[in-house]
């Protein structure tokens, strides 16, 4: 199976599409996960994303295109997929479109998570990751069992540099002039689906299985 998650920044995508993808077996690939760690490895790639990503843009297509096509090439992903945060530009999907033409595969769904800006806002301030394993919590709706400690390592939990109040509304400025074309690049080509956002985790969770009828 292969979807896509689509949504604004913090509408929930990484959320759902970690559950998602152990309820199917199938990856999770966050392009966000991927470019965080080879910003905290030092690597060139993230050398070149860490200004971007640290002023709420996007990361130049070219940089995140080609890291999608090495993910792709890997084992786990030939039977299939949950993207997350890729693609997020028209010229993105289509060179994701194409990659896949070549080996014969296609998007198979494409998941909107709608969530209203200003419960994005809200949401964000209480984001926290784990700077260990990258576990993501929020200070109210999904608590960790010790506060500021992470469940899975006992890592410390942080907030996320561009989680910041005036990082936030750049990237939702971003979302909505780049990425938010994508709804409708999806709708045309038939695999759209579409789930209200501001629910309870585990319901938008049983949503989305109901409307990809599994
Ligand atoms: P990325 O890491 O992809 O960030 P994002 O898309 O902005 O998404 P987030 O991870 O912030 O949010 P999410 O929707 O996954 O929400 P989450 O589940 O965590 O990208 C970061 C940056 O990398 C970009 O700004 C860009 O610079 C660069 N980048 C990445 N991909 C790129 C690409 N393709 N092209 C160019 N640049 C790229 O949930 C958020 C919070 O809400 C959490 O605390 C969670 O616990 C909580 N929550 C989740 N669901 C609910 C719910 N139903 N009710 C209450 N709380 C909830």
């Amino acid at each position: 199976m292969n979807i896509i998650m689509l949504g604004a920044p913090g509408a929930g995508k990484g959320t759902q599409a970690k559950r998602l993808a152990e309820g199917y077996g199938i990856p999770h690939i966050s392009t966000g996960d991927i470019l965080r760690s080879n910003i905290s490895r030092g690597t060139e790639l993230g050398q070149k994303a860490k200004g971007f990503i640290d002023a709420g843009a996007l990361v130049p297509d070219d940089l995140v295109i080609q890291l999608v096509a090495d993910r792709l090439e890997e084992e786990d992903a030939k039977a299939g997929f949950i993207f997350d945060g890729f693609p997020r530009t028209i010229p993105q999907a289509q060179s994701l479109d194409q990659m896949l033409k070549e080996k014969g595969r296609k998007i198979e769904f494409a998941v909107n998570i709608d969530v209203p800006d200003q419960v994005i806002v809200e949401r964000m301030s209480g984001r926290r990751f784990c700077i260990n394993c990258g576990a993501s919590y929020h200070t109210e709706y999904l608590k960790p069992q010790t506060e500021g400690v992470c469940d899975k390592c006992e890592g410390e939990l942080a907030l996320r540099k561009d989680d910041e109040p005036e990082t936030v509304l750049k990237r939702l400025e971003v979302y909505h002039d780049q990425t938010e074309p994508l709804i409708a690049y999806y709708r045309n080509n038939g695999v759209l689906k579409e789930v209200d956002g501001t629910k309870e985790v585990a319901e938008i969770l049983a949503e989305i299985r109901k409307q990809l009828g599994y």
